[in-house]
């Protein structure tokens, strides 16, 4: 187990670059199984989600090689159908091999994925969208069963606008015969990329970035070359970086469009903001309250909500944030109350009031996002402060400390206990 410890109130300066988007590669590795034969993946960051998603697909029979940000992924010999108990429950975004492997083998065997520290996960709109396409879907034991004598194609309305269940139905609708219509689908960029990818593979896919859907089924799909989408949730993250330490942070390899919600936060926060089609510039100004409610795409995002409600602990006035996507999103509170933020959380809602100055402390990360808030805290606060479970961090934030050590931070990793 390891931890961080930082070095507190130093200002980030400087430019960074983000890599391929952990939320876009997940569900395109997952595509890979549509088909035989060598698909290569281009701009892969070293992350712990990935390394587990590159397991499971080895334990399937694929081969995996990468040679430094490029994935080769050789799914010929795939000849499993069941995915491990063990790694399903590291990982709830396992539950993408459902439609890949339905629609390429019309069956699948997986266990129930478990809940995380953030909410309890059901996967009911994944069921229903498979049973829609002509799945029969048997839960028991613990596992989910899914078969079909032929998928055909379907309407799928979705009461909730679901990513995973809305990437789940493409991949599995894919091969299907006919025409599958996903409407009120998820419309987060790393979906529109999934339709990138799948079409290179020889799909007919529209309607990605919309709340409506269209999958031409078609006979067979070919091994594709992409480079993914970059990570709006790590450049957004270090945009929140510079605004904390009131510093100047050049964020490379971004679309402004991709962090339209949070550029606008920022501007009422009092940062003054420059961009350009593949950059964002933050320069942090006098840091004041403002109100957030998360939303899906292209709402504020549940995944920049941590990070953001620590920049707030040390705005002037007093900000209310509202997480309505997942139940159990302000687990990151309780640490930075230990930092001396003043924060009460009532339900769905927290209410913060803005301090001058948090002070160091020995914190804990409880999952990838708070982590995250935590190390943007620390970087603020008063002294020394020391955040565990760093193994959160990295599912998502790749070698988060060597990337603010480029742009000035004290912090360094070290071995716990
Ligand atoms: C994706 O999770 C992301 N993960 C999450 O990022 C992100 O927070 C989330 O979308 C929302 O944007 C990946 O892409 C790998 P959902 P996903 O299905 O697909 C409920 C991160 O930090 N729901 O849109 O699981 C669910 O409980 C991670 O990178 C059902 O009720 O999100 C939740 O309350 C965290 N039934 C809400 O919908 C279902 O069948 C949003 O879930 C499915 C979901």
């Amino acid at each position: 187990m390891e931890k961080f410890i930082v070095k507190g109130e130093v200002q980030l300066n400087g430019n960074i670059r983000v890599s391929g988007a952990k939320n876009a590669i997940l569900p395109i590795m997952a595509a890979t199984l549509l088909c035989s034969g060598i698909s290569i993946i281009h701009d892969i960051p070293y992350l712990r989600d990935i390394t587990v998603m590159q397991d499971i697909l080895g334990l399937l029979g694929a081969k995996i090689t990468r040679e430094g940000s490029t994935l080769l992924v050789d799914t010929t010999n795939i000849k499993e159908i069941e995915i491990p108990e063990h790694l399903m429950r590291e990982m709830r975004a396992s539950v993408f091999l459902m439609g890949p492997l339905l629609g390429r083998f019309n069956k699948v065997r997986l266990s129930y994925p478990g809940g995380c520290a953030i909410g309890p996960r059901p996967i009911d709109l994944h069921i229903k969208a498979l049973e829609k396409i002509g799945a029969r879907v048997k839960e028991s034991f613990g596992f989910i069963k899914a078969s079909a004598d032929c998928l055909t194609g379907g309407e799928i309305n979705f009461d909730y606008p679901s990513v995973g269940a809305t990437e789940n139905a493409m991949m599995a609708s894919v091969l299907a015969s006919g025409l599958t219509v996903i409407r009120n689908a998820a419309r987060e960029p790393e979906i529109y990329d999934l339709q990138v990818f799948l079409n290179k593979m020889g799909a007919r896919i529209t309607g990605a970035g919309t709340d409506t859907i269209q999958i031409y089924g078609c006979e067979k799909l070919v091994p594709a070359e992409h480079t993914v989408m970059s990570d709006r949730i790590q450049a957004g993250t270090f945009l929140l970086a510079a605004a904390i330490t009131r510093g100047d942070i050049v964020v490379e390899n971004i679309m402004p469009e991709h962090l339209f919600t949070l550029i606008d936060k920022l501007k009422d926060i009092g940062a003054q903001i420059t961009m350009g089609n593949n950059f964002i510039r933050v320069k942090a100004g006098d840091l004041r309250g403002v109100d957030i409610k998360t939303l899906p795409y292209p709402g504020f995002p549940t995944d920049l909500q941590a990070p953001l409600l620590s920049l707030l602990t040390v705005a002037t006035g007093t900000s209310i944030i509202t997480e309505t996507i997942f139940e159990n999103r302000f687990k990151h509170v309780n640490e930075l109350l230990r930092m001396g933020a003043k924060i009460k959380v009532e339900g769905r809602t927290a209410i913060i009031r803005g301090m001058p100055k948090l002070t160091g402390a020995i914190v804990a990360a409880t999952d990838l996002r708070a982590g995250g808030a935590l190390v943007l805290a620390a970087l603020a606060a008063e002294g020394i402060s020391e955040i565990e479970n760093v193994y959160h961090i990295d599912r998502g934030y790749e070698r988060l400390e060597e990337k603010l050590q480029s742009l000035g931070a004290n912090i360094s990793r070290h071995k716990m206990g």
